[in-house]
């Protein structure tokens, strides 16, 4: 394959499902308020994944809309990259199940773990395969359903995270100029224990002692967090800035992952940036980790937040301690992204024989929605 002068953004898509679990739903399971967790966070509500969606259903989703506002069908895709903290199951990658899903015959499939900042590790991946010429389109998708990973009776996590899916097509162009022009990604291990999942994996195997002390589910430490954030923001996004050859004044839109406005709004004072340059939406979805950045970025495009020629930077941190910043100058025609409404229709991911995963749908969250349901059915 030929090398391309440029690796720019053809398609984005999103994916977000339908139920809703609002501040006052959670006042039902944990000891909180709305005020709380508004002031806090600035979150309002978050989705929740209903029991026949998966982490790779929801990124199939978002990929195919993806791949669809490209002009593309799945076959032209050459690799498929899923970032996600929680994948469908620890092997097979949640990107081979997305490649049945999509219908796609020919791709390499692959998944990356870089937690909240796994969607700009596998952005800065693709863009690597595109201008390498390994490939000459990448679909990369974060997604993640977090809702079934965390402990219902912890208010320090359960009210910080939602679900969903968001997706970008990397393509190889002959123009030069557009794409991505900087890049930072950074990894401190000081903060491994910061935010973890204790047990599940190799070193500490599932058994019933593990389940009685709920050590399958996240813990975070949330100032400790919330320190590496702020700092570790500003100079991730300053670093991709200055590798770009711009100043953070010249970037027409910020797409930050949303885990707590404070956080944003202070970074935001911090360099100077007016809010209105930031996108935010975490008031609706929480923080959905690697799924966060592209929902944004899906969500400001629609929204004709960004034109062709604009400098756009994407900006993660999270778990490791991890954290990835893109300088990008957007080319596409907004207008493209009406294709999504015309996505076919999903290939249903084949089970195991014999394998039933039951209602994965955490026990309490789902009464919780039941009894909304109920009392806003209309009586016949
Ligand atoms: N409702 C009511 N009270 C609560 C809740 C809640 N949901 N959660 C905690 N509290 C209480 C605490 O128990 C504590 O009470 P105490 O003082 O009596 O012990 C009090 O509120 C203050 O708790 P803090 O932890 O100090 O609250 P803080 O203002 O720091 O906000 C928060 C907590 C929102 C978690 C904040 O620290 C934060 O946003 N941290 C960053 C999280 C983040 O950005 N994560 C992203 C990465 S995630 C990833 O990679 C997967």
């Amino acid at each position: 394959m030929s090398q391309p002068r440029s690796a720019r953004i053809t398609g984005w898509g999103a994916y977000t499902p339908p139920n809703v679990l609002t501040n006052d739903d959670l006042s039902r399971i944990v000891d909180t308020s709305d005020d709380w967790i508004a002031s806090r966070t600035g979150i309002r509500e978050r989705r929740v994944a209903g029991p026949d969606e998966t982490t790779a259903s929801m990124a199939a989703e978002a990929g195919l809309r993806a791949v669809t506002v490209a002009g593309l069908q799945p076959d032209d895709i050459d690799v498929i990259i899923v970032a996600t903290l929680t994948p469908d199951h620890l092997t097979p990658a949640t990107s081979v199940l997305v490649k049945e899903a999509l219908g796609a015959q020919r791709a390499a499939a692959f998944d990356v773990g870089a937690a909240c900042s796994g969607f700009v590790y596998g952005y800065a991946t693709a863009h690597a395969y595109v201008m390498s010429g390994l490939a000459r389109h990448a679909l990369i998708i974060g997604s993640e359903l977090l809702t079934r990973f965390l402990d219902w009776t912890d208010r320090n996590t359960c009210v910080l995270f939602g679900d969903g899916a968001g997706a970008v097509v990397v393509s190889a162009s002959d123009q030069p100029g557009g794409g991505m022009s900087g890049l930072e990604l950074t990894a401190d291990p000081a903060g491994a224990w910061s935010i973890w999942i204790p047990a599940g994996g190799a070193r500490r195997p599932s058994t019933p002692e593990v389940l009685a002390g709920a050590e399958q589910y996240l813990r975070m430490n949330g100032r400790d967090t919330y320190r590496y954030a702020t700092k570790t923001i500003a100079s991730t996004a300053l670093a991709a800035i200055a590798q770009a050859g711009w100043t953070a004044d010249q970037v027409d839109l910020f797409v930050p992952h949303q885990a707590n406005a404070r956080i944003i709004e202070s970074v935001a004072a911090g360099l100077g940036i007016p809010m209105e340059r930031i996108y935010l939406d975490l008031e609706r979805y929480g923080n959905t980790s690697a799924a966060s950045v592209p929902i944004a970025l899906a969500e400001a495009v629609q929204e004709g937040r960004v034109r062709p020629g604009d400098r756009v930077l994407f900006v993660a941190f999270g778990a490791g301690f991890t954290s990835g910043a893109a300088a990008v100058t957007w080319t596409a025609d907004p207008a493209d992204g009406l294709r999504a409404a015309e996505a076919p229709r999903l290939t249903p991911i084949h089970q195991p024989a014999g394998w039933d995963a039951g209602n994965p749908v955490p026990e309490v969250v789902a009464r919780v929605l039941a009894r909304k349901q109920e009392l806003t059915e209309v009586p016949a």
